[in-house]
């Protein structure tokens, strides 16, 4: 496993967004809504920098990759969400691969007619990008590797590692390529 980015690192990007959320944002309630799982970490440590008041929302995308699906596949679970019509919601992700989850999320969250809304991650692989949309904020670029740690999982492991790493060829199973 390499190292990609250490604690230290991800402190100080997760407390840079938060200034650049406040100053955007002021102090006008907004509604967080963070992509399951892998955006847990991520939710947790950001909101404790933000000071203006906020609702939380959990929403559960998922995406099957095997053979014998497609991206159609991708379903988004919103039935547990606070009311998202006439707030301000701010969408989290912990990464942005080829992009179709998040767009997939935000049409959805539109579609529910939110005040305004804007997004944000953690993590982005950029060459990866097979969408148009971008995110409105992205804390890190990083190479077109599996990463895992701060809440990003291989098998639904190594989500507590407190570093984001990228995993070895050997390390990951057949089936995953990125
Ligand atoms: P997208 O739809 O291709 O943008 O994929 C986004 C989702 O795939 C993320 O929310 C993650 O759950 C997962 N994902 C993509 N790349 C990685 C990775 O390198 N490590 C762990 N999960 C990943
Ligand atoms: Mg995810």
């Amino acid at each position: 496993m390499k190292k990609l980015l250490q604690p230290e690192q991800i402190d100080q990007g997760v407390r840079q967004l938060a200034a650049d959320l406040s100053e955007h944002y002021g102090k006008e309630p907004i509604l967080v809504l963070a992509v399951m799982v892998g955006s847990v970490i991520f939710l947790a440590d950001l909101i404790r920098h933000l000071s203006m008041p906020l609702q939380v929302g959990l929403l559960q995308a998922s995406s099957y990759r095997g053979k014998s699906t497609t991206r159609q596949d991708l379903e988004v679970e919103l039935s547990q969400l606070p009311p998202i019509e006439g707030q301000h919601v701010l969408i989290l992700d912990d990464i942005f691969d080829t992009g179709h989850t998040l767009t997939r999320v935000v049409q959805e969250i539109e579609a529910r007619k939110p005040r305004s809304f804007q997004t944000a991650v953690l993590l982005r692989k950029r060459e990866r990008c097979e969408v148009t949309m971008q995110p409105d904020h992205v804390i890190f670029d990083i190479p077109d590797a599996f990463v895992v740690g701060y809440g990003l999982d291989y098998d639904d492991q190594y989500r507590n590692l407190p570093f984001v790493a990228a995993l070895d060829e050997q390390e990951l199973g057949p089936g995953i390529s990125s």
